[in-house]
């Protein structure tokens, strides 16, 4: 069967795009990219609805162990219609915990069928000195690799089959402690630019003054952190900061590799 190939991810500082677009481009021709990360493009692609022709590469970084929370909601809206589905997790390299099973059950939950997931890494959001660069080239070949073994699987997919995808993940998921409200601090590096604006995706910096952030909305994605040239934008939270330290050296020799579900139980 061919396909109409969409990918659709969340990515504020870009692993996750690469990690969906690698496994999606290794699969077939890609139809649809759905950048969820302007607010904008959220706004516009609510409500997507697929059908049975579809085969969707969904993906999404891990925040505490889940789906970023928002995210879970809006999801919601999706209608699968028996459309085939890819999920991928990007974490870093911490634990993905219940954040692949969620998302796996989200879209089951929307009417997806599940064909295949994975959990990849990428660099923490929160400090280049925890899987720096990755998705590296190892990395990008398995998910490539992994593209490939889903077109192997597809070739003989029964869509109407009673087994499902198994995935790593408990339920009940991970509890989420409450939003703690920290928003990155700007330095006098600033000049201004506007790309943090212009690139927050939750639009919570003021575009009369970059230096001002809604804690309400933002959620320490870190894009504007990572995407500032001249790194005006740094987190100086003490508890962000203590934990990222222990981070750094709990996780400097430990190198997690992706880990593939591609089997079905009955
Ligand atoms: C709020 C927040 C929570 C995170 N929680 C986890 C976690 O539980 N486990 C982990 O290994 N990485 C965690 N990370 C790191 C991201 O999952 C990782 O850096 C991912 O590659 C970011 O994806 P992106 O580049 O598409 O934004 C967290 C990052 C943020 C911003």
């Amino acid at each position: 069967m061919n396909y109409n190939i969409s990918t659709i991810f969340f990515s504020p500082t870009g692993t996750t795009a690469k990690v969906v677009k690698t496994i999606a481009g290794s699969i077939g021709e890609i139809h649809n990219e759905y950048d969820l990360t302007p607010l904008k493009s959220r706004i516009n692609y609510k409500a997507l609805t697929f059908s049975s022709n579809d085969l969707v590469i969904v993906g999404v970084p891990v925040y505490k162990g889940r789906i970023p929370d928002f995210l879970a909601d809006y999801f919601q809206n999706f209608k699968g219609n028996n459309a085939t589905a890819v999920y991928a997790v990007v974490y870093g390299n911490r634990a993905y915990e219940d954040a692949l099973l969620e998302l796996k059950d989200i879209f089951e939950t929307a009417g997806f069928v599940s064909v295949a997931a994975g959990a990849f890494i990428g660099e923490h959001s929160y400090s280049g000195g925890i899987a720096t660069r990755r998705p590296d080239i190892s990395d990008l070949k398995i998910a490539c690799d992994f593209g490939q073994k889903i077109n192997a699987k597809l070739n003989h997919f029964d869509t109407l089959s009673k087994s499902t995808l198994f995935v790593k993940g408990n339920f009940p998921y991970k509890a989420l402690p409450p939003a703690p409200q920290i928003v990155p601090e700007t330095n006098d590096n600033c000049t201004d630019c506007s790309i943090c604006a212009d690139l927050c995706p939750m639009e919570a910096i003021d575009f009369d003054n970059f230096r001002d952030i809604d804690p309400t909305t933002c959620i320490l994605c870190c894009s504007c952190v990572k995407n500032c040239p001249e790194d005006a934008k740094v987190i100086v939270n003490e508890h962000i900061v203590n934990f990222t330290k222990k981070l750094i050296s709990k996780l400097e020799r430990i190198r997690h590799e992706p880990e593939l579900f591609l089997e079905n139980k009955d």
